[in-house]
């Protein structure tokens, strides 16, 4: 489906839930106040939602994200009934319950997944995310042993994984492919992002990395016989070519991470009006995020899902 500015929206980020089982220094930092169950969009719900979307307005591309999807009780079921209908079905997770369900999330459909990891320190995982490494490492096993695709991702910090070797060579080892994100403020993060960010061009040039290829929003390097990507939404924006909205665990559709704008849907999943209220919704995407003016996203990104 084409938006205001000619780009076609054929991917979802939906969130399942806004719990999660880390803290991560740079995007869920404070504990937020629990939603009742029926203000959560239910496993039906969700599950309409990708058919609504797939099979009427287009999408190719669900990707599942919380929180932490793998705490939402019926994240199976979600799996297996979105992957019925989604040619293209991701899963975002911090990988520590990945070792119970890594083979459940295959069985229903999962062909990859893209799990979130740092650092392979387990003090400065500990530091960073609240959580134990350890947990993390046996769900990307997992993950490989149940033959899923795996990428890893690592919000690049200053003083945590700004020497980029020891995940670069784990990721190898695991058979993943390395993506280095630019930390993104969001208004109860900017303390954080003030002390650790760092502009990731740059911080590649420093390091003398070779630029090897663009993938989309990713631009791969190679460094020292490896190869890296780095997604970097501020020093690189990638808003021209967009195509993706955002669905919150409540059922808000947010055209843009890091906008104000966002609008109700739940009322629409499974209804007549389903694809003309998301066309309407998808005219009013902005042409680009605002962090280069200073104009930071309210919600935690633990709660829109990344
Ligand atoms: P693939 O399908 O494997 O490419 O997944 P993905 O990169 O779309 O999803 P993932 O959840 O692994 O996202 C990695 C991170 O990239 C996100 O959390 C964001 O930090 C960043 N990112 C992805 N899409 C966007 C986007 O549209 N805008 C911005 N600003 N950042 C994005
Ligand atoms: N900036 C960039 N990426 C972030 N992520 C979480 N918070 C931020 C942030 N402030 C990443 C996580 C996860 C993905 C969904 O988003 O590491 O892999």
């Amino acid at each position: 489906m084409l938006d205001g500015y000619g780009r076609n929206i054929r991917y979802a980020r939906i969130s399942v839930t806004d719990l999660c089982n880390l803290k991560c220094r740079y995007c869920k930092p404070r504990p937020v106040p629990k939603l009742r169950h029926e203000d959560l969009l239910s496993v039906d719900e969700i599950i309409t939602l990708g058919t609504d979307l797939c099979n009427k307005a287009g999408f190719t591309k669900i990707r599942l994200t919380g929180g932490e999807p793998l705490v939402r009780k019926g994240i199976v079921p979600i799996v297996r009934g979105i992957c019925a209908v989604c040619p293209d079905v991701g899963i975002t997770t911090n990988g520590i319950l990945l070792a119970t369900y890594a083979e459940e999330l295959r069985d229903a459909g999962i062909r990859r997944v893209n799990v979130s990891l740092d650092t392979t320190d387990e003090n400065v995982y500990r530091a960073v995310t609240g959580g134990d490494l350890r947990s993390a490492l046996a769900g990307i096993e997992a993950a490989r042993a149940a033959g899923l695709g795996l990428k890893l991702n690592a919000v690049l910090q200053r003083g945590v994984n700004d020497d980029p070797l020891p995940l670069m060579e784990y990721a190898e080892s695991v058979g993943a492919e390395l993506r280095m994100i630019e930390m993104m403020p969001f208004a109860s993060t900017l303390r954080y992002a003030g002390e650790r960010a760092l502009n990731a061009e740059e911080w590649a040039r420093s390091l003398g990395m070779e630029p090897s290829g663009v993938d989309g929003k990713v631009r791969k390097y190679s460094y020292r016989g490896h190869e890296i990507g780095i997604i970097a939404a501020l020093s690189r924006n990638f808003c021209a070519e967009c195509n993706r909205i955002r669905i919150t665990c409540t059922g808000m559709l947010l055209p843009c991470l890091h906008g104000a704008q966002a609008y109700p849907l739940r009322d629409r999943i499974g209804t007549e009006d389903f694809k003309e209220y998301l066309r309407y919704v998808l005219a009013l995407k902005p042409s680009s995020h605002g962090l280069g003016e200073g104009n930071y996203q309210k919600i935690d990104m633990g709660s829109i899902g990344g």
